[in-house]
């Protein structure tokens, strides 16, 4: 590995964000990281500056880079990703770890990365594509529900409606050719509906290699008991026993390695985070739900306080394609559980400016609080997103690390907040 000292962007304002930042600070090799922009977290970070500028100002981040001597980018989100932020700064000669534009339609087009799966024989549900209201309508009337309707582009997690009913899957046929999703919604992929339980595998890759980090498992939507509507993940936790070894074997070589092959077959060059969404069904067969081209969030929070490599080595090796030289990634022996506090509302309408208290005493317990939507204000930190703050704990036992978590979240205080309590429920010795 590299001895050099490094200068580190990371692009975003996330909890995501705020853990990456976080974990490339534990590395010594890392002098400095900038984040563009930043959320309150990243604001406090020893050796991090968050830079005022949007995710898809790329003028502006190449202006930064160059007036803060940045040696390599780290894309956060999808969306800069899939308007081609890793094509400019290669354009520029920057190293950066996200893949370019025609790497990340495996997120941004899920009509893309269906005709991706089916050609590379990846196991995923059937599905059609429609760009008419008529025919998707006519397609769900003979498929019958449960059937599951989605936006093909980008739709920050909203897009999906698993529908109950052949009346709901019509709706959300309405809603998107209406144009709730904009032009994300204007082609439809409806799908056949999966029965399981789900799992997040993340994986690096250098375009050659591809290496798996621990499985996770988030909790989609808003209520207990994994009820109402979805949002960006409400809690999580790492490694999810359900994804045994044999379950990850297969996952490498059903599901990573012919995805690389096919976007590899199709001449695109893809460094950076591989991310499949599974469902493990019944039967233990592994089905893919999406795919997605950048770190999990809450994900993060809880894969990368386990991971002891340092995460830049993993990083400079993917930009570098030296990945299959890389000895085996090291983990932490235990378990990691975070749970998001999020502004009542969420994901529907939410208040930002609440201040925020507690943060220090939580830390002071062990806990890392991880901010996602929080901005600093006058000397002091207030909410600013739906997902406010993810308060992550190691433990040796779930039950240890989830009660060391919602201990820690307990002190922490803003109006309205609201969490789910039952975090890991599937991983709780006494639900
Ligand atoms: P996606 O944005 O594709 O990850 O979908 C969001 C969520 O919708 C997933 O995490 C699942 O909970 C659910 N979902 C998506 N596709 C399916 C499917 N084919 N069957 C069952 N549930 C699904
Ligand atoms: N937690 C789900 C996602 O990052 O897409």
């Amino acid at each position: 590995m590299s001895e050099a000292v490094v200068k580190v962007l990371v692009v975003g304002n996330g909890g995501r964000e705020h853990a990456l930042a976080w974990a490339l600070l534990r590395s010594p090799r890392v002098q400095q990281v900038y984040v563009a922009p930043g959320n309150g977290g990243t604001a406090n970070l020893e050796n991090c500056e968050n830079l005022p500028i949007g995710v898809s100002d790329f003028d502006g981040i190449c202006s930064a880079i160059k007036a803060k001597g940045v040696d390599l980018v780290v894309v956060g989100p999808e969306v800069p990703l899939a308007e081609g932020i890793s094509d400019r700064l290669q354009s520029e000669g920057v190293p950066v770890f996200g893949p370019v534009q025609a790497g990340a339609q495996l997120e941004a087009s899920k009509a893309w990365a269906k005709e991706l799966m089916v050609e590379a024989g990846v196991p995923t549900a059937k599905a059609a594509v429609f760009t008419s209201a008529a025919e998707a309508n006519a397609y769900i009337q003979a498929e019958g529900a449960p059937i599951v309707v989605k936006a093909d582009g980008l739709a920050a997690g909203k897009g999906v409606t698993v529908a109950a009913t052949v009346e709901e899957a019509i709706a959300a046929i309405e809603e998107a050719f209406g144009g709730a999703f904009g032009s994300a919604g204007q082609q439809v992929v409806i799908e056949e509906c999966l029965m399981g339980a789900e799992a997040s595998v993340l994986a690096f890759t250098d375009g050659k290699t591809v290496i798996p980090m621990v499985a996770a498992q988030d909790h989609k939507r808003v209520g207990e008991g994994d009820i109402g509507p979805n949002t960006g993940g409400m809690g999580a936790y790492a490694p999810a026993p359900l994804v045994t070894p044999a379950l990850m074997a297969q996952v490498e070589s059903d599901v990573l390695q012919p995805t690389l092959a096919a976007l590899s077959k199709r001449g695109i060059d893809y460094r950076g985070i591989l991310y499949a969404g599974l469902m493990i069904t019944p039967q233990n067969e592994i089905k893919v739900i999406e795919f997605n081209c950048r770190f999990g969030d809450p994900e993060t929070q809880v894969v990368l306080p386990l991971l002891k490599t340092p995460l830049i080595d993993v990083i400079e090796a993917c930009i570098g394609q030296t990945l299959g030289e890389m000895p085996a990634l090291e983990w932490n022996s235990g378990v990691a559980a975070t749970v998001v506090a999020a502004a009542g509302g969420y994901p529907g309408s939410y208040r930002k400016g609440d201040v925020i208290t507690g943060v220090d005493q939580a830390e002071a317990q062990g806990a890392k609080v991880f901010h996602a939507g929080t901005a600093a204000k006058d000397g002091q930190t207030v909410t600013n997103g739906g997902r406010v703050l993810a308060v992550t704990q190691l433990g040796d036992s779930f039950d240890a690390a989830l009660e060391a978590s919602y201990k820690a979240l307990d002190v922490i205080q803003f109006d309205d907040l609201y969490c789910r309590r039952d975090i890991g429920y599937q991983v709780r010795s006494q639900a």
